[in-house]
């Protein structure tokens, strides 16, 4: 390409991601860092129209994929929905394993391909699809409800999946009293609490897995920096501890904490979840101040530019994600409860 072209690719890049802070990115994007990234940026967009491709990416993930080659980028709910819609005939889906698996078994015949070179997810590897069938045969009269953030199969073995957008609605929605909500303990604590107060009566018992990013936030800290910085807005992810959410003004899934800064006329904020959240709101919203603390997914910022070239050029069989077609039938069910549920 011409050094013309190369060059308003990386004014692009550097007019969107100059103010993403060195503390909430794993690089700092300075006029070289994104000369160095156009060349790469200008590969992808060529091979995207060459292969009739869209790229989807979380907003966990790096800022340079998110500013420089993204068609859509979004919480989980979000992006199924997107990947349901697409007319494209290859999905490259920068983010980890379970949100890629959703777009397959919403897109069977479309080629998904996964950039991440580590897409694991410490709440979808907290739980087997086998723990689910004996859970089941222990509590035969619950719903099971998992978490999108499972694999195929443990979704094949639900009754109905949630994000952390529509959790508190879908489970309030289901018809049942008795609730067995996988694999993350501490939003199924947040979710009992939720469901008290709007009055409604329901057992949920829950499974021990965990985020490793979300769990570590320390509700002590978060009363200190609120000491330090009186007028602060503090938004967690449902996924953090009861003890967060309680201390929070907003608890929410990443799109609907993005939506309530794009309509708060407040200016300083902390976000306790991933840190792309934060550098994606420095982008959008420059005027706006964010206070540590934020905290990375190691799963989430395994993707980059790099490895959307490697999948779109010569995907290796590992890069291509798959589900039997036995469990994606029944995988699939519990999606389309989902949306059901949340939509209807
Ligand atoms: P969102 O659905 O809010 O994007 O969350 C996904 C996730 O992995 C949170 O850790
Ligand atoms: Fe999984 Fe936590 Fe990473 Fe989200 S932030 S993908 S829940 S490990």
């Amino acid at each position: 390409m011409e050094k013309e072209a190369l060059d308003a690719i990386a004014d692009e890049l550097y007019g969107k991601l100059a103010g993403v802070s060195a503390s909430v990115s794993p690089c700092l994007y300075d006029r070289a860092a994104c000369e160095r990234m156009a060349p790469l940026v200008a590969r992808i967009r060529e091979l995207k129209r060459e292969r009739n491709a869209t790229i989807l990416a979380h907003t966990y993930t790096g800022s340079e994929i998110v500013a420089g080659v993204a068609d859509f980028t979004g919480d989980s709910y979000m992006l199924s929905k997107r990947a349901s819609e697409t007319e494209s005939d290859v999905i490259v889906f920068a983010a980890v394993r379970f949100m890629a698996e959703t777009a397959k078994l919403l897109n069977p015949t479309k080629r998904v391909l996964l950039p991440a070179t580590d897409g694991r997810c410490s709440l979808a590897d907290s739980i087997t699809a086998e723990q689910v069938a004996e859970l089941r045969k222990a509590h035969p009269d619950h719903v099971f409800v998992c978490y999108i953030n499972t694999t195929a199969a443990v979704k094949a073995q639900c009754d109905v999946c949630v994000t952390s957008g529509n959790v508190f609605k879908v489970v309030e929605r289901i018809p049942s009293d008795k609730i067995f909500f996988l694999p993350d303990r501490l939003m199924g604590q947040n979710l009992r609490n939720e469901l008290a107060k709007r009055g409604v009566k329901k057992e949920i018992l829950t499974s021990d897995g965990a985020c490793h990013v979300h769990e570590s936030y320390d509700p002590e800290l978060l009363d200190f920096l609120r000491m330090r910085n009186p007028g602060l807005k503090v938004l967690s992810h449902p996924e953090c501890s009861e003890e967060i959410a309680e201390r929070s003004d907003v608890v929410g899934s990443t799109e609907q904490m993005l939506r309530y800064i794009a309509g708060s006329c407040d200016d300083r904020f902390m976000l306790l979840t991933e840190c792309g959240l934060a550098a994606r709101v420095q982008c959008e919203y420059p005027g706006k101040t964010f206070v540590g603390s934020c905290q990375m997914c190691r799963y989430m910022k395994s993707n980059s530019l790099e490895g959307i070239l490697r999948v779109l050029e010569n995907p290796a069989p590992g890069d291509e994600v798959t589900v039997p077609a036995d469990v994606a039938e029944r995988a699939l069910a519990c999606i389309r409860k989902m949306f059901e549920l949340a939509e209807g």
